[in-house]
């Protein structure tokens, strides 16, 4: 699909967020697009790195928000809950290119990269209780762990944005980079790591990240049952229309 570009060359498949006009938020089929490509990816024995990227000026706006109104993820194996399992359980590095905004599934699906190299108007936000919802893709467990429990709450309760220079200072970014420089620089990195044996790789990822899987996989799922019942509550219901209608919402009444 035209929103999603897959592209494979020397050991590496590059998926490419490309809806740039509705700054790359993502649909149920987008997705579904991504978590093929993971699968195909993981299944490719010529496959060794995975980048993901967006341009020089977005990353992510996150879940497209008049998707969620009229097509919410309720199911366990809805796309968006495919991709989280997906990313989150890759045994091969990934390696990601954020520049501009990076909101919601944005940031969090970047604790699922090995390697993060962000343009210096990177803008992480995960502002998910200002849309009535809640945290996913397991970042209620691992941005405390990251970030420690009172940043993380500032960013989790308050939603209060983070630029490049703090996500690096957490440990959530490798490298800031001038933005028309971040693609090329998560590309020559993964051709670096592409050219290592994959055997190591795939052995030295396993070992840093066995130690939590099954718990970040149940939190992924708890999420994501609590996320279904949020999405037809009406906090998010006035959260997501406002935003339909470009007003502030009116948390008042709910
Ligand atoms: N879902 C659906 N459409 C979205 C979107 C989203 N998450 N984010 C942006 N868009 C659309 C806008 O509606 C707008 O569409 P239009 O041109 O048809 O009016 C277009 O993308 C450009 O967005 P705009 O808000 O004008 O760009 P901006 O540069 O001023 O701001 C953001 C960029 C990312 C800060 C802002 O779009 C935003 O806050 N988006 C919502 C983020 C969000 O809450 N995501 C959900 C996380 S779970």
């Amino acid at each position: 699909m035209s929103d999603i570009l897959i592209h494979s060359a020397d050991g590496v498949t590059t998926i490419t967020l490309n809806r740039v006009p509705k700054k790359n938020s993502f649909t149920q089929a987008m997705y579904g697009a991504c978590a093929d490509a993971l699968q195909a990816a993981k299944d490719d024995a010529s496959v060794r790195v995975v980048v993901f990227q967006g341009d020089a000026t977005v990353f992510s706006a996150g879940n497209d928000i008049g998707d969620f109104l009229n097509n919410p993820p309720r199911q366990a194996d809805a796309p968006v809950f495919r991709f989280l399992r997906g990313i989150a359980a890759f045994p091969k590095p990934i390696v990601a290119a954020v520049c501009g905004p990076a909101v919601g599934i944005g940031t969090t699906m970047l604790f699922h990269c090995d390697l993060v190299y962000a343009g210096d108007n990177a803008a992480f936000s995960m502002p998910f209780v200002n849309l009535g919802v809640c945290p996913e893709a397991a970042s209620s467990l691992l941005v405390p762990q990251m970030m420690g429990y009172h940043r993380a709450a500032e960013a989790l309760l308050m939603g209060d944005p983070f630029m490049a220079e703090a996500a690096m200072e957490v440990g959530l970014v490798n490298r800031i980079v001038p933005p028309t420089e971040a693609n090329q620089v998560a590309q020559a990195q993964a051709r670096k790591l592409a050219a290592k044996p994959l055997s190591s790789l795939l052995e030295t990822k396993r070992l840093m990240k066995s130690g939590q899987m099954a718990q970040v996989l149940a939190r992924i799922d708890e999420e994501a049952e609590s996320f279904g019942r949020m999405l037809g509550e009406p906090a998010s219901r006035e959260a997501f229309t406002a935003f339909m209608e470009k007003r502030k919402p009116d948390f008042s009444k709910v």
